[in-house]
């Protein structure tokens, strides 16, 4: 037995015949940063909707945790509560709600989703929320409609409001699309924060961006892994330059 957060074994999946998910197989530790790369198409989003619950593989495992939970047969809502929090590309945010609001509904979710109705906020809640606003970069922003916040900004927030949820794992998919460089390395330093206190998985296309995460990496390439290793040692993979980077 092995001591990963997350286990993926063997997992396939196909769509129309084709097998967007080949025998899939790696891990994730505990409190690890992770970058998943790949040309388009490759599956990373569709691991992403396996590990969450959105995608049923036809084949293969998902063990999640110290406990080995087999997440496979479980629900978006029941995988969420074990702890895994995911980020979608395009934020959703409440829009009409302050920085502020959007994180107390977060928070007040996680303990009990009819406490969104009947509540009022302790001083421990606020601190919470301020504490967050400024691990996103937010704390000057906290009493802003978030449908006024930047593209960028608003894509903090919806990673404020994961964190508000406490997961052990974060799913993030592509989030320096549409963010100007300065944005770009202010959310490579949030999702390095992240990581000290929960495992974090990056899907992202851009190398300037992978390369200043500075963590280990995993190559996608139809469905399975290519390869796996520091930046360095992936992209001296002559299949790896073959099928993505040399493109
Ligand atoms: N729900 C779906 N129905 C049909 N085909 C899908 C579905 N989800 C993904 N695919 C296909 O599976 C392949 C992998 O897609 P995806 O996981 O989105 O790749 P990536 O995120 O690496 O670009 C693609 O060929 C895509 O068209
Ligand atoms: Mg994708």
């Amino acid at each position: 037995m092995s001591g990963a957060l997350l286990e993926v074994n063997s997992i396939s999946v196909s769509f129309d015949g084709f097998k967007a998910i080949n025998n899939l197989s790696f891990n994730i530790d505990s409190g690890e940063l992770r970058a998943i790369i790949g040309p388009n198409g490759a599956g990373k989003t569709t691991f992403m909707d396996i590990v969450t619950g959105k995608t049923r593989p036809d084949e293969g495992d998902v063990i999640w945790g110290e406990d080995n939970v087999s997440l496979v047969r479980k629900s978006e809502s029941d995988i969420a509560n074990l702890g895994i929090g995911r980020k979608f590309q395009k934020p959703t945010v409440f829009e009409d709600q302050s920085v502020t609001e959007n994180l107390m509904m977060a928070l007040r979710n996680k303990r009990n989703p009819l406490a969104v109705l009947f509540y009022k906020s302790t001083r421990k809640d606020r601190n919470a929320v301020l504490s967050i606003a400024f691990d996103i970069g937010l704390e000057s922003n906290v009493d802003q409609r978030a449908g006024d916040l930047s593209h960028g900004r608003k894509q903090w927030l919806e990673i404020g409001m994961l964190l508000a949820q406490e997961p052990q794992l974060l799913l993030v998919d592509e989030p320096a699309a549409g963010m100007t460089v300065d944005e770009r390395n202010q959310t490579i330093a949030l999702l390095k924060h992240a990581a000290k206190t929960r495992a974090v998985v990056v899907v992202e296309h851009d190398m300037e961006f992978i390369r200043n995460l500075d963590c280990k990496v995993t190559v996608l390439h139809e469905g399975s892994v290519l390869a796996e290793g520091t930046l360095d040692h992936v992209t001296k993979n002559q299949t790896v330059i073959d099928v993505y980077l040399g493109r």
